[in-house]
């Protein structure tokens, strides 16, 4: 017997992946909630990867921005005995899952990989439970961003504004020549995020911390807060009146039609305009919400696994965890999701000037203390108190409650739901 042409095959074939394909083959039925266009092309990315590697991913995609409603699956799902695979859960709701025995431990890919040295611990915090990896960290979004349209801005002679006083003055402008000022979404999550963007620019990041992260009574029911729901609510003069239940993909498709002049948006609306085929500079501009320059509100997109027997789906949790975090994922998903790498040592050749502007800032808010979790995309509080605080902005946003009233409900209806 020839063991040396043996090992040689043997190398050659593990090399072009037929041991990992066909002894371990498995399958991961993933939930998920990215379903607009730029986001289902940047999830087709991993299916791709994992396929390649000889496992079948069964896509379980709930629609819904956020992930609200997949959310609700998941516990129907999870209280019937029967989880998907993996499925898309972000910041504390890592830990309500971890608490309840059903996860998967992670620790074994997590050192191989490095996952430790490759990922900041303001992540690594978030994805460990009890000091072991329960989630996989996909991507850093910033939330705090304002989509402009720089051809309506020329056309109405207006400024794109970086203080509220001036975005004032360009909306007014803007509304005289014809066109829609803001791209709005009128669903709880999208007024949340608008909402907590004013906060963290008007106020400032530790202001934000007090009300958003710690939910300080003082700071929930004060002046500063008074002021940011005044300025949250001034915007809503400046949207059309079909903005009640509209998607956030919608609202980014009316600034790229050059329907409307801006949004307030995450920068997953940069996946949109990137599917469309828009140039950043030329075609759309992206520059901080109003007085919030200089301040980052994170969110951090991440997977949980559930516990399973089968070791091909086990194998193929393992494949989906090494792939999220590995180079090739990293860049191509990153670029078309709007989002930056969540670990270190990625290429920055594909990435765009907006993206570059996040990595800088990423780095430079988290060394000044401004880099903030995001309390509407989940990331700052548990579940229960996130959505007490969605109650309160999207009843304020959408009745005649004063400011006032509004300021002094977020303290009772947090204390109820905690
Ligand atoms: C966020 C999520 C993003 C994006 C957005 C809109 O919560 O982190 O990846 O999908 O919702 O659905």
């Amino acid at each position: 017997m020839n063991f040396k042409l043996l090992a040689k095959i043997a190398a050659v074939l593990t090399l072009v992946g037929i041991f990992s394909t066909s002894a371990f083959a498995g399958k991961v039925e993933v939930l998920h909630w990215w379903t607009s266009g730029g986001e289902a092309k940047s999830v087709a990315v991993l299916k791709d990867l994992l396929e390649k590697e000889g496992h079948s991913w069964k896509d379980m995609a709930v629609a819904g921005g956020a992930g609200e409603n997949a959310m609700t699956v998941l516990k129907t799902r999870a209280m019937a005995g029967n989880p998907p695979t993996a499925a898309q859960v972000k910041g504390p709701a890592i830990q309500e899952w971890a608490q309840e025995g059903l996860l998967a431990n992670l620790d074994a890919v997590a050192k191989k990989e490095n996952w430790d040295k490759l990922v900041p611990s303001v992540v690594t915090d978030v994805m460990k439970y009890e000091g072991h990896y329960v989630a996989v960290p996909v991507n850093v979004h910033k939330i705090n961003w304002m989509w402009c349209n720089p051809a309506i801005f020329i056309k109405a002679k207006a400024k794109i504004p970086t203080t509220w006083a001036e975005f004032e003055i360009a909306a007014q402008k803007i509304q005289k020549a014809g066109f829609i000022p803001v791209a709005f979404g009128g669903q709880a999550w999208q007024e949340a995020t608008v909402f907590e963007s004013v906060v963290i620019g008007q106020a400032g990041a530790d202001f934000y911390k007090k009300a958003l992260v710690d939910t300080d009574p003082k700071a929930l029911n004060s002046p500063e807060m008074i002021k940011a729901l005044e300025t949250f609510k001034m915007i809503k003069k400046y949207t059309d009146k079909n903005a009640p239940g509209r998607d956030w993909n919608m609202a980014t498709s009316m600034v790229i039609r050059g329907e409307a002049a801006m949004q307030f948006m995450g920068d997953w609306a940069k996946g949109e305009f990137t599917a469309a085929g828009k140039n950043p500079g030329s075609d759309y501009v992206a520059i901080p919400v109003p007085e919030s320059a200089g301040t980052y509100l994170f969110n951090v997109d991440s997977f949980i696994m559930f516990n399973v027997k089968d070791s091909g789906a086990k194998a193929a949790q393992n494949a989906m965890a090494r792939l999220i975090l590995g180079n090739k994922f990293q860049e191509v998903f990153n670029v078309n999701k709007g989002s930056i790498p969540v670990r270190s040592g990625i290429a920055k050749a594909s990435f765009d000037d907006i993206a570059l502007r996040s990595m800088d800032e990423f780095a430079a808010t988290s060394a000044n203390n401004t880099l903030l979790p995001s309390m509407a995309h989940g990331m700052a509080v548990f579940p229960a108190v996130q959505g007490a605080i969605y109650d309160v902005v999207t009843k304020f946003y959408n009745s005649d409650m004063t400011a006032k009233k509004a300021a002094a409900k977020f303290v009772t209806a947090i204390a109820a739901a905690k």
